[in-house]
């Protein structure tokens, strides 16, 4: 598994890049193909971070919505 710094997964922000990809519990996803993720948006949440935190304060729903996604890599 690669491991990606915050700064790299930053660009990952669907706006400077086109991959959209979300840190959660260290675990790197990829949204990318995701409708509800379309130019690195959900909701008042941005890709390219960590958003651990805000899934288990703010989101209606748990981290199962990351289950049909892949995990390419780990955030260091
Ligand atoms: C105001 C906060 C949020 C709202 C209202 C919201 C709402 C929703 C809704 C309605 C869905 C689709 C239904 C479902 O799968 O349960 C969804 C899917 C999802 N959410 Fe959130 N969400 C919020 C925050 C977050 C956060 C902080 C994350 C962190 C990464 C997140 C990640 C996801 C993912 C990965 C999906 C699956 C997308 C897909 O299947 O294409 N959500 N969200």
């Amino acid at each position: 598994m690669k491991t990606y710094s915050r700064q790299q997964l930053a660009l990952r922000n669907g706006q400077d890049r086109p991959e959209v990809w979300v840190a959660f519990e260290g675990r790197i996803y990829d949204l990318t193909s995701s409708r509800m993720w379309a130019k690195g948006r959900h909701y008042e949440h941005w890709a390219g971070q960590d958003l651990t935190r805000e899934l288990k304060k703010e989101a209606p729903h748990l981290e199962e919505v990351f289950r049909k996604f892949e995990q390419i890599g780990t955030l260091l």
